[in-house]
């Protein structure tokens, strides 16, 4: 795909297939997170094992009803929502909350979503996970992150279905200057 086709065509998307992911195009893909532009260290943990992704999936749509805010709520209490939409993949960008850590790890969310959709795959960039994974409860153990790392975002990665859910159109606006 051309990188504008691509950039066009990147959308969140909330409904994957069952059509397996191949390692070999998922490496490539995660591997893209090393070309974004970078101000500090940061680890992509991909998870694929579908009972921790099964897991990380009941505890953030608890902890997204237990969050108190009112988006997130109504979000959950949607018919069939589920925050990690079935993906087969789960990649976690997490970092030491020192510097520009934050924008290191969104910037390195966002190049690899665009490889992936070079690629053929739907990408989802989505937080809800970090309610659920918060350093130190069990869940958190069983990612076995590095010490003093919290996850700052995640992207979902797989096949799409052809239609996607939980999505509205994404409203124009007009929001660049030129001085
Ligand atoms: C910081 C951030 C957090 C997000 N968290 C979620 C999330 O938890 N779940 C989700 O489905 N989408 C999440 N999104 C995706 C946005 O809803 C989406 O990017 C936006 O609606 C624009 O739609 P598009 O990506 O399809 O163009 C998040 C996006 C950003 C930038």
């Amino acid at each position: 795909m051309e990188t504008l086709d691509a950039l066009h065509a990147r959308k969140s998307w909330r409904a994957y297939s069952e059509k397996p992911l191949g390692d070999e195009l998922l490496k490539t893909v995660v591997a893209f997170a090393n070309k974004a532009p970078n101000a500090g260290e940061f680890t992509v943990t991909v998870v694929r094992n579908a009972e921790l992704l099964a897991e990380i999936n009941a505890a953030t749509l608890v902890a997204m009803k237990n969050s108190g805010n009112d988006f997130l709520i109504s979000r959950a209490a949607l018919a069939g929502y589920q925050p990690l939409y079935g993906a087969p993949a789960l990649a976690l960008f997490s970092a030491e909350p020192t510097g520009y850590y934050q924008i290191s790890a969104a910037t390195a969310a966002s190049t690899v979503a665009i490889a992936a959709t070079d690629q053929g795959l739907r990408s989802c960039f989505i937080i809800t996970p970090t309610l659920a994974i918060d350093g130190k409860n069990a869940l958190s153990r069983k990612l076995a992150l590095p010490e003093g790392h919290v996850v700052v975002c995640c992207l979902l990665l797989g096949y799409g279905e052809a239609e996607n859910r939980f999505s509205a159109p994404r409203p124009e606006v007009d929001n660049i200057r030129f001085l």
